[in-house]
């Protein structure tokens, strides 16, 4: 089954990156925080390149 990620709001700075790299699960909930809308929606390649670019490492996966 694939991994699904998981999105630390608290800690999220809203630098959108994630949501450029893979707007097919990430989306910008509102100015400064983004969130995940669909987590099956890219494959786990593309949501690990969100992961590793993202400037607070606030997106990990879920167990
Ligand atoms: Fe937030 Fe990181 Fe995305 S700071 S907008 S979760 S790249």
């Amino acid at each position: 089954m694939q991994r699904t990620p998981y999105l630390d709001a608290e800690a999220c700075i809203g630098c959108e990156t994630c949501t450029r790299i893979c707007p097919k699960v990430f989306e910008m909930v509102s100015e400064h925080k983004a969130g995940i809308h669909n987590p099956t929606g890219d494959t786990e390649e593309k949501i690990e390149e969100a992961m590793d670019n993202c400037p607070v490492a606030c997106i990990t996966w879920n167990d």
